[in-house]
């Protein structure tokens, strides 16, 4: 590897990479992406393995603390989580101050930002190992109740308050969905297809958000404010909001009569703005891995909920074989990403489509944690990007009255 810190010093040169295509920002030990081959690995274990016969915890320890857990690792791990999903009482108040048609987005990110203020102590940059695990059970504890409580408060339902006898994914599906006028039937299908979900999204290395995690997070920030940041980079519709556009994109074809050609062509269309929505990849130059597993899972979620004839799922596979013998996207090599399918499945599952980003951000969580910790143990230093200046040169200042 060439430093770049010398040929700086020795040349004057700064390396100008606008978007970061080609610029390693860290060593990472945490997930092993080949986007030429179409290769995801957690801690070296397979995408497929993992999504086919772990948890969502599971992979969450994985991911935070680089093994996988032993079945009293996890006990406990699971265990104090589960301790901790209440959150503060006054968090609800807040809940008060924003309008009800707000974004959960918003919501999310602000509230996940405000643990700082309820746990002043995380900003310490001196925090010990047994005062950071805490900070991280805190977080994946409280995150989906705050996340449950952004939908039940758009909807004006009563908030409800987590089941400490349900795993993970059963309390979340519990606080998005019951009422406390009648029972809610877990169905076994949706919480497996939930779990799924959340292990195909818990990271993905150093994207857009995760990437804001580290930098903020690189100013010795609170793991809280850090991830809040993340949260925000992760709403942008050409990140983690993709998955509701591509929903909202589906039923704008099938409100529009259902004819896919005509949105391809729309797509190639230089001088229209609109893109396929759930389609390409920065770094997958191959078959998003998850695409394939997020497909089939599509389908056999569908199937087991009885809704193989969905009018969405239908114009999605035929955006997809389009797309895949069109010059256009074959030349490009863009192929669906992780977000074409999980729209689908979230909405077949009862998730309102405001939520879905919401749904990414639930999964995404551990890999944020981990890849904070990870920055922090590797104590690396604060992340500052240099610039190529492009604007005036030095010039005086003229008083307004003789500005013309
Ligand atoms: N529809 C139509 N054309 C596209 C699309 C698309 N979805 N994606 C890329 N292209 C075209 C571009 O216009 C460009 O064409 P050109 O070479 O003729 O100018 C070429 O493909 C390369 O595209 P870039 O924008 O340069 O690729 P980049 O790596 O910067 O962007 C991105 C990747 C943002 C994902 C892009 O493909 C996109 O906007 N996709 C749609 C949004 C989306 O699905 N985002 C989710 C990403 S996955 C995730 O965050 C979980």
């Amino acid at each position: 590897a060439i430093d770049i810190n010398k040929l700086r010093d020795q040349t004057g040169y700064v390396t100008l990479d606008s978007g970061y295509k080609n610029t390693g920002a860290t060593k990472s030990a945490i997930t092993f992406l080949d986007g030429e081959e179409g290769i995801l690995r957690y801690r070296g274990y397979p995408i497929e393995q993992l999504a086919e016969k772990s948890s969502f915890l599971e992979v969450a320890y994985l991911l935070i603390y680089g093994t996988l857990p032993t079945e009293a690792e996890l006990k406990d791990f699971s265990g104090q989580i589960t301790k901790h999903t209440l959150v503060h009482e006054d968090v609800r108040k807040i809940f008060d101050g924003f309008p009800s048609a707000a974004h959960p987005m918003a919501i999310l990110s602000s509230l996940i930002c405000a643990l700082t203020a309820f746990y002043p102590e995380s900003v310490s940059p001196d925090l010990s190992k047994e005062e950071i695990d805490l900070n991280v059970i805190r977080l994946m504890a409280k995150l989906p109740t705050i996340a449950a409580w952004t939908y039940k408060n758009q909807m004006g339902h009563p908030l409800n308050y987590p089941r400490n006898d349900m795993d993970y994914a059963s309390n979340f599906l519990h606080m998005m969905f019951s009422f406390p006028t009648e029972k809610y039937e877990l169905n076994p299908v949706v919480v497996s297809a939930l779990n799924k979900l959340l292990i195909l999204h818990a990271d993905h290395e150093q994207n857009c958000s995760t990437s804001t995690v580290r930098l903020v997070g690189s100013a010795n920030a609170s793991l809280y404010g850090s991830v809040s940041a993340g949260i925000n980079a992760l709403w942008g519709p050409l990140h983690g909001g993709a998955n509701q556009e591509v929903v909202e994109m589906l039923e704008a074809i099938e409100r529009d009569g259902g004819d896919t050609s005509k949105f391809i062509a729309k797509a190639k269309d230089k001088n229209d703005s609109f893109r396929l929505m759930g389609f390409g990849h920065r770094v997958y130059k191959n078959f998003d891995p998850r695409a394939t597993i997020i497909k089939k899972a599509a389908d056999e979620v569908l199937s087991a909920l009885g809704l193989q004839d969905s009018p969405l799922l239908k114009i999605a596979k035929e955006l997809e074989q389009a797309a895949l013998t069109d010059e256009y996207f074959v030349q490009r090599k863009l192929y669906p990403n992780v977000d074409f399918y999980s729209g689908i499945i979230y909405k077949a599952l009862g998730i309102p489509t405001e939520m879905f980003t919401v749904m990414f951000a639930l999964g995404r969580l551990p890999g944020w944690i981990a890849q904070w910790k990870e920055m922090r143990e590797n104590k690396e230093p604060i992340g500052r990007p240099r610039q190529i200046y492009v604007g005036e040169k030095e010039r005086n200042y003229v008083p307004i009255n003789e500005r013309g």
